[in-house]
């Protein structure tokens, strides 16, 4: 049990057709519901911790609780940060002991991205961390573009093959119809397997990673909207589309949204049916549980992870 790199949890998912779940992290209730069913499931686990995770949380508390779930699950758990958006801060995580991070340079230009990329692995590679690059861009509904437009953001395979050759980055996220958040499409879902085919086949080493994998559940999304929220039109990527996935080189999928709604549904679920509740660990506790049963589901019916430690 130890803070590892994904190095060894990539080879093996790379020759097999499951993925490792990556999931976001913001308190203890989260890491601990992640890590026990991680536990139970006896799968491969990435803790991950965003830029907004590291400010709500403080990076000191967040690396404490990871080691921690490693202590108590007896998990091998990657720490990995999760759209780094500069040089800076993935020096500081490499140093703070972050065993991976993720460079995301999409919003610039080839070349840039390349330049940038290439000084994280430089210094990653140096302390014995890896690296996660992102090339094309994650465009969300919210974006308001059509199909066409949107598809012309998707990873180039050709840009894909030449951006692994010149930065040597350990694992690429891509860009094929996924985007963050509850509101991924307006009308059918739709991810381009063909093109992961292609970038699939011409990076076979390259471990890929699937952002915005959230699948929403229509009943947690009921759920939130029973008690009191108001998410209208949220749709996430089905879940036999991670599955294909999975099966053609992605490596790594990013779950964030899924637990957000576990979490929250059940949190308003006992607010309201127990309104004079104030005693934090009565509503934190089943959600911690709601956490547990989501990354469980996602572990052995989406990822097809269990027992794959
Ligand atoms: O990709 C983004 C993750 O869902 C993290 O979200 O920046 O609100 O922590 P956040
Ligand atoms: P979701 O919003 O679909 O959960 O994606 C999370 C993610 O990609 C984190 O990097
Ligand atoms: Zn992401």
């Amino acid at each position: 049990m130890a803070l590892v790199t994904s190095k060894e949890m990539f080879a093996k998912a790379l020759t097999s057709d499951y993925a490792v779940g990556a999931f976001n992290v913001n308190n203890m209730e989260i890491i601990q519901g992640i890590a026990d069913a991680a536990k139970i499931e006896n799968a491969p686990l990435i803790l991950q911790v965003s830029a907004g995770a590291r400010k709500y949380a403080k990076p000191a508390y967040l690396i404490k609780l990871v080691e921690a779930a490693i202590e108590d699950s007896g998990l091998d758990i990657v720490l990995h940060l999760d759209h780094g958006e500069d040089y800076d801060i993935c020096k500081k995580c490499v140093d703070d002991g972050f065993t991976s991070v993720m460079i995301d340079g999409s919003k610039y230009a080839f070349e840039e991205n390349i330049a940038l990329t290439r000084q994280v692995v430089e210094y990653a590679h140096e302390k014995g961390a890896v690296v996660e690059a992102e090339l094309g861009r994650l465009a969300g509904v919210e974006d308001n573009i059509n199909v066409d437009s949107r598809s012309a953001s998707f990873t180039d395979p050709d840009e894909a093959a030449e951006f692994v050759e010149r930065t040597g980055v350990d694992s690429l996220a891509i860009a094929i119809g996924t985007s963050h958040g509850a509101y991924k499409f307006k009308g059918d879902p739709y991810l381009d397997f063909e093109r992961l085919q292609k970038i699939r086949g011409l990076i076979p080493d390259t471990p890929l990673v699937l952002h915005g994998a959230s699948t929403v559940l229509p009943e947690f999304v009921e759920l939130c909207n029973k008690y009191g929220g108001d998410i209208p039109g949220a749709q996430g990527v089905p879940e036999e589309m991670i599955r294909t996935a999975a099966k053609h080189g992605v490596c790594k999928v990013n779950i964030d949204t899924d637990l957000r709604l576990a979490m929250t549904a059940e949190i308003r679920r006992i607010l309201f049916e127990q309104p004079s509740e104030f005693d934090p660990r009565k509503y934190l506790g089943p959600g911690r549980d709601a956490i547990q049963s989501m990354v469980r589901h996602k572990i052995k019916n989406v990822l097809g992870a269990s027992n794959q430690r």
